[in-house]
């Protein structure tokens, strides 16, 4: 799988919104606490970490695949550690260890045992009082209902690319253990954007 990811990365890199950050991280921004260290998970190139750092904040940047890895803007960014990271696996981490975890179009790949896996990881790397902030693609994606269908709300849209895709509903139930500060489909992303895709599901929790 991460294969695949290696070959959109070389497509990602040429577009324009690869190289800022992403509408998304500048609102939930806000919500992050000034100390500590966010977790970004499913980071891509690095543009929302880098985002984060140059506002002052320590971020852990990680992904599974090496070609976003090795077009990371972070590099060289002293608040920033790239490190390679399976989110299906679980975390290599303390608990407590992370004041946020952060993740922008990238939570929405699993299927609901892993997913919920991953939700509860998440909630132990926290600090008390940390925040959750996640974007993912939602039912009312032209995309959702297409291809093969594998459980609710998971289907397999292209050959090997299988894609979850949430309602409010569905987020409400994942994220139950998390205190709610915000979930709504107001959620937008300048890739998304251009396809017409609208309606994105924004959380944010707080443990
Ligand atoms: C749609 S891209 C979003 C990348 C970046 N956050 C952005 O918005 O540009 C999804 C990202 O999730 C990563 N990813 C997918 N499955 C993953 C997994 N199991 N563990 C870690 N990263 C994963 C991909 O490599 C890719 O970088």
């Amino acid at each position: 799988m991460s294969d695949l990811w290696d070959s959109i990365h070389q497509r990602y890199v040429r577009q324009d919104w690869i190289h800022k950050p992403s509408i998304f991280a500048q609102w939930a921004v806000q919500y992050f606490p000034a100390q500590g260290t966010i977790l970004e998970l499913g980071a891509g190139q690095g543009q929302d970490s880098a985002y984060f750092a140059a506002l002052g904040h320590r971020v852990l940047s990680t992904d599974f695949s090496s070609e976003a890895l090795r077009l990371s803007q972070v590099s060289g960014m002293p608040l920033v550690t790239l490190r390679q990271l399976d989110m299906t696996q679980p975390f290599p981490f303390e608990d407590a260890s992370f004041s946020v975890v952060y993740a922008h179009l990238s939570v929405h790949y699993f299927d609901s045992a892993a997913t919920k896996r991953l939700f509860s990881e998440i909630r132990r790397v926290l600090i008390a009082g940390g925040i959750v902030a996640l974007l993912v693609n939602s039912t009312d994606d032209p995309e959702y209902g297409t291809g093969t269908r594998m459980e609710d709300d998971l289907f397999e849209v292209s050959e090997g690319f299988v894609k979850r895709f949430f309602s409010t509903a569905s987020m409400e139930k994942f994220t139950e253990d998390f205190e709610r500060v915000i979930l709504d489909n107001h959620g937008e992303a300048y890739k998304d954007n251009e396809i017409g895709v609208k309606k994105l599901i924004r959380f944010v929790g707080r443990k």
